[in-house]
């Protein structure tokens, strides 16, 4: 294909996109599609196999260890003694030039005893690299790769995949295999990781095991960005546990201290060309709590001359049409909205709602006590909600939603499956949401994000320029 026709095609793609987002005419699709039951899939299933060897290592996952791309924290568990504590790792297969040592823990939840969680810090890594590494050691060690993001600069291309409310049944199992089809380089995962706070006594610990087991296939090759949910609290006073997240926190470290953030429940990444922001729908967040003030600081540091992208994760989702959950993301929106706006937040992606749905560019920030506006309305400065709370877990699909379909809803569907958001420069970003579909991914919603700061820039301008210059050219073809 000559570059003429390839810009006439991305011209055709970019009107129908835009038509799509400007029109305000929301979509409820009657679709709703779950392939098999909503039950997790039993113990003995392959998916969950133990590696082969003795105290071979397993769950393997790592995710960003610093606020640049240039470290990453790789964790995973010793099952019957602690064994190595040492990351071997180099940039060719077979060849580990560099290690590093990590920490190693165990904890109990009630009569549960965990293996040994092993957490390692590997820093100083170069942009754009694959690394190899190799844990364990003597005939269990085990063998792994990652590729390192690019450098943290403007027009870094990057592409994101984005997962909430997983669990362990066929269900998860399609949305993982999905993911891993499409290629994306990171997970952004909106919470709710294994269910196992649906079990009881020492089943909540091994489930947490098997979960890790599940998704290590993603997990020990490419980082996951994790933000907590509901189903991370696990205050059971029956069971004399009521230190909330401890499983969690214990299995998931996140690189918090980087971004001067006081909890890994909330804390901030730069990856390419996206600041990333995570934050606790269950960790305090009013003024004067540590939650609020980290985050009014976090958005003065956001230097969107660097990074165009300004992404917030978190579990419930400020905008939500579902009879599921509805309301419940009032009361954080009522505190963070304002500053969603002023630093023009180009999209926030939620979980928790077991469904899809996105937003239109809306705002209800007029509204307050006393004020009389009450309504949400149009407002170009607003992020985009998304919410992906479709990975599949036992709870089942919420599909009820309210009807009429308000106004600030764009497309809603209660079907499995995950997103990807693809950013090629600093001005836009290709966005997929891809439903579980009779064992294939099918793409059912997508657009063209605009990014907020820059899409009224001169850069803006000039693409808009070319788009028009290729136009003349074809038309006078
Ligand atoms: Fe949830």
């Amino acid at each position: 294909m000559d570059s003429k026709m390839q810009g006439l095609l991305f011209f055709c793609s970019f009107v129908f996109f835009s038509s799509i987002r400007d029109g305000y005419a929301g979509f409820t699709s009657s679709f709703v599609r779950s392939e098999f039951p909503s039950v997790d899939i039993p113990l003995d299933h392959q998916v969950f196999a133990v590696p082969k060897g003795h105290n071979a290592p397993q769950q393997v996952h790592i995710t960003q260890g610093d606020y640049e791309g240039k470290a990453v924290i790789i964790s995973w568990v010793t099952p019957d003694e602690p064994g190595s504590n040492h990351v071997h790792f180099g940039t060719s297969e077979d060849k580990y030039q560099s290690s590093a040592e990590g920490t190693v823990s165990n904890y109990t939840f009630g009569e549960y005893k965990s293996g040994y969680i092993h957490h390692c810090l590997v820093e100083g890594l170069e942009h754009n690299t694959k690394y190899y590494y190799k844990i364990g050691s003597g005939d269990s060690s085990r063998e792994f790769w990652f590729e390192t993001p690019p450098k943290v600069e403007a027009d870094a291309p990057y592409k994101f995949g984005i997962i909430g409310d997983l669990g362990q049944t066929f269900n998860s199992l399609s949305t993982l295999e999905h993911y891993i089809e499409s290629k994306a380089q990171t997970v952004l995962f909106v919470g709710d990781l294994s269910y196992a706070d649906r079990y009881k006594y020492t089943d909540v610990g091994v489930r947490w095991d098997t979960w890790a087991r599940f998704v290590e296939k993603s997990t020990a090759y490419q980082p996951w960005i994790w933000s907590a949910g509901n189903h991370e609290i696990e205050y059971f006073p029956y069971m004399g546990e009521v230190v909330p997240f401890n499983n969690y926190l214990r299995r998931y470290t996140t690189p918090y201290l980087a971004s001067n953030s006081s909890s890994p429940l909330w804390y901030a990444i730069r990856l390419a060309s996206a600041h990333i922001i995570v934050l606790s729908s269950y960790s305090p967040y009013v003024k004067y709590t540590p939650q609020y003030k980290w985050l009014s600081e976090e958005l003065t540091r956001v230097d969107r001359e660097k990074t165009p992208w300004l992404i917030v994760l978190m579990h419930v989702p400020l905008y939500n049409s579902n009879e599921a959950h509805y309301m419940e993301g009032e009361s954080m929106r009522v505190v963070f909205e304002s500053w969603f706006i002023k630093y023009k937040v180009d999209v926030i992606f939620a979980g928790h709602v077991h469904a899809y749905e996105r937003s239109y560019r809306f705002s209800n920030v007029d509204y307050n006590i006393t004020g009389g506006n009450r309504y949400p309305v149009a407002d170009k400065s607003a992020p985009v909600y998304i919410t992906v709370g479709d990975g599949g877990n036992q709870e089942g699909l919420a599909s009820r939603f309210m009807d009429p379909q308000p106004e600030y809803s764009a497309f809603r569907e209660a079907s499995y499956g995950h997103s990807t958001l693809e950013i090629k420069n600093r001005t836009h970003a290709v966005y997929h949401w891809n439903r579980n579909d009779e064992g294939k991914k099918v793409t059912t919603d997508s657009f063209v994000l605009h990014n907020q700061y820059w899409g009224n820039n001169r850069r803006r301008r000039k693409l808009k320029h070319f788009i028009l210059s290729v136009i003349d050219e074809v038309v006078s073809i």
